[in-house]
């Protein structure tokens, strides 16, 4: 049971790769984070079909198909034999001798999977996070978009540096019009008048699998929401707010800059995450069942 890696279709605790990789070199790779429930990835299929939109964002071409990329994540999961665990994929552009912004035609990517143990039975944070507001921008769409989830992302690694810095637990960040994107790994949901906002993949977001999940829900339990241009200014009369993620998945918000959000964790946020956790187990099992 443990940490454990899977390089190339080769398991191993400690995988090596090498210096003249691109990923390392540049970040010039791409990755996912699944996370297992009742053992079994969860939602694979749509990590990898968010692997293969950053891929032709990045163009990088996967040699994989999904099914080998699942019985490789399935092996190594096996192997790893941890109660649940934490699933990363992860696939650079490869190594190549001649050290030059401008990849050669030849080069091979490398598929790593990186499986390490989570607690099991996971649970509502019942302290909410402290939000920052920061000077730092989320990277403008027009740049390296947050839709292609890559190895590089070193200007949320600041905004989170700094957003700790600052005292708070994470980071809020704005687009170049000043409206609301996401946290540095995770998406924003807020209340406010009884509908549940989250903002539009037009203002600069990752879409994040947890988001998509979320959005079904609410669709099919007919709870008010919408996905919206925010600005700061929505934020300030927020009844709740939490942010989404596959390794978080709900986690809620108590403080965004000075402003004390009313309800933490709120009533709904509670009655999304049991049922993103009763959808999750109830997937797991029919997986398990096949
Ligand atoms: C920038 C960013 N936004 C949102 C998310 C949430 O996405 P998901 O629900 O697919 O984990 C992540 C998670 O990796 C992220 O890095």
């Amino acid at each position: 049971m443990g940490l454990l890696m899977n390089l190339d279709g080769v398991i191993t605790p400690d995988a090596q790769i090498s210096v003249l990789d691109r990923g390392f070199l540049y970040g010039d790779s791409l990755y996912e984070v699944a996370r297992t429930f009742g053992g079994r990835p969860f939602a694979l299929l749509e990590h990898l079909a968010r692997l293969r939109q950053s891929a032709a964002y990045l163009y990088i071409n996967i040699r994989w198909s999904d099914a080998q990329i699942c019985t490789e994540v399935e092996r190594t999961l096996a192997a790893a034999n941890n109660l649940e665990s934490y699933v990363r994929i992860v696939v650079t552009r490869g190594a190549e001798e001649e050290i030059s912004l401008f990849p050669g035609a030849e080069i091979e990517p490398h598929l790593l999977i990186i499986v390490r143990p989570i607690p099991p039975n996971p649970s509502l944070a019942e302290k909410g996070l402290h939000l920052t507001l920061l000077p730092r921008l989320r990277v403008d769409r027009r740049a390296l978009t947050p839709a292609a989830k890559t190895g590089n992302y070193l200007n949320n690694i600041l905004a989170l540096i700094e957003a700790k810095q600052a005292g708070a637990d994470d980071a809020l960040l704005l687009n170049n019009q000043g409206e609301v994107t996401e946290a540095t790994t995770s998406n924003l949901w807020i209340l406010r008048k009884g509908i549940l906002y989250t903002p539009v993949v037009e203002s600069g977001i990752l879409q994040g699998i947890t988001r998509q999940f979320l959005l079904d829900l609410l669709k099919e339990w007919q709870i008010a929401h919408k996905e919206a241009t925010l600005t700061q200014e929505d934020l300030w009369d927020a009844e709740e707010a939490f942010l989404s993620s596959s390794v978080r998945l709900i986690a809620p918000v108590g403080r965004i800059g000075d402003y004390s959000l009313p309800s933490c964790p709120g009533a709904l946020t509670r009655r999304l995450f049991a049922g993103l956790i009763e959808r999750m187990t109830a997937k797991a099992d029919a997986l398990g069942k096949k």
